[in-house]
């Protein structure tokens, strides 16, 4: 344990991930290739950006300058919101690609269900033919429900390899990652400290002075330990390098159930039944 190695995951397909990587949304592009490079230069190995972010062609500048090799580097990127329909989920594919320039990606999700636009069914099933035309070596959804899934699971083949979901103390989704769990879908979790909410909870300071850890250490070894794949963002090196330290260290079972205790059903971001925003 001491060693501090990045755990992995096998995906349904055999895919690894790693379980702890980097998140992009809302570095603005200007500054996302440097961080992207801090991120590698302090060992992590897993970049989750999406089309909405705007900045999947300075990820992959990053990842091309590295000089890591490309199968070291694990990179996720998302179809946007405006592209369900599927000759258009195909052609903005192609722009995600094309902008990456990093050849196939590894992971490629569809980033909201948006149940009062389409049917993410259709959209699913073009997501299974761009997997097969190998523009992604798995794929996956975000921000799917219960019912979502249910549907997906119902009338499509692939089951989805990941659902990348919101998830931190105060919102635990004990109910959803466990069916993702019985589906053989992995959870990754979005917001993973909650955008910082989370930092000044009582419980969780306490927790970080018995571990001699940051608060967001703490939680984030809390994710690990559930199983969760997470990749916090940040552009401050000291934290970069501070949420990649999460390996050296465990929580006592006694500590994981305080940190459970938190749930409050308290979401930061919108709600995937009701959120239907299409960017232009
Ligand atoms: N699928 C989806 O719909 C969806 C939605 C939201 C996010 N995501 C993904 O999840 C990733 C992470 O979520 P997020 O960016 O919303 O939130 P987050 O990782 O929970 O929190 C990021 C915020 O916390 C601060 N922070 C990071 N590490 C810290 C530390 N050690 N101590 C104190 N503050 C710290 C950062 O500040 P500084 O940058 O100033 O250091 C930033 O303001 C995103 O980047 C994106 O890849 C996906």
């Amino acid at each position: 344990m001491a060693d501090n190695t990045i755990s992995e995951i096998t995906l349904n397909n055999g895919v690894r991930i790693p379980q702890l990587g980097f998140g992009v949304f809302q570095i603005a592009p200007a500054d996302t290739k440097a961080a992207v490079l801090g991120a590698l230069e302090a060992g992590y190995r897993h970049i989750d950006t999406a089309q909405m972010y705007g900045n999947e062609r300075e990820v992959g500048e990053a990842v091309r300058e590295s000089g890591l090799d490309r199968s070291e580097i694990f990179v996720t990127s998302k179809l946007n919101n405006n592209a369900h329909d599927p000759a258009v989920a195909r052609e903005a594919t192609a722009r995600s690609v094309d902008a990456l320039g990093i050849g196939a990606m590894d992971l490629y999700l569809v980033h909201w269900p948006m149940p009062a636009v389409g049917d993410y069914t259709e959209t699913w099933r073009a997501m299974e033919k761009l997997h097969a035309e190998g523009q992604a070596r798995a794929i996956g959804v975000s921000n799917f429900q219960i019912g979502h899934l249910e549907r997906l699971l119902a009338e499509t083949d692939i089951v989805p390899a990941v659902n990348q979901i919101e998830v931190h103390p105060y919102l635990s989704q004990v109910e959803l990652r466990e069916f993702n769990r019985s589906k053989g879908i992995e959870t990754e979790a979005w917001s993973p400290i909650a955008q910082g909410d989370v930092l000044g909870d009582p419980v969780l300071t306490a927790i970080a002075a018995e571990t001699g850890r940051t608060v967001a250490q703490v939680v984030l070894r809390w994710h690990i330990q559930l199983g969760n794949i997470v990749f916090p963002k940040s552009t401050t090196p000291s934290r970069i390098v501070e949420n990649r330290n999460i390996f050296d260290f465990e929580l006592t079972a006694d500590q994981v159930s305080r940190i459970d205790a938190l749930d409050a059903d308290r979401r930061r971001g919108p709600n995937p039944d009701e959120f239907n925003w299409i960017p232009e």
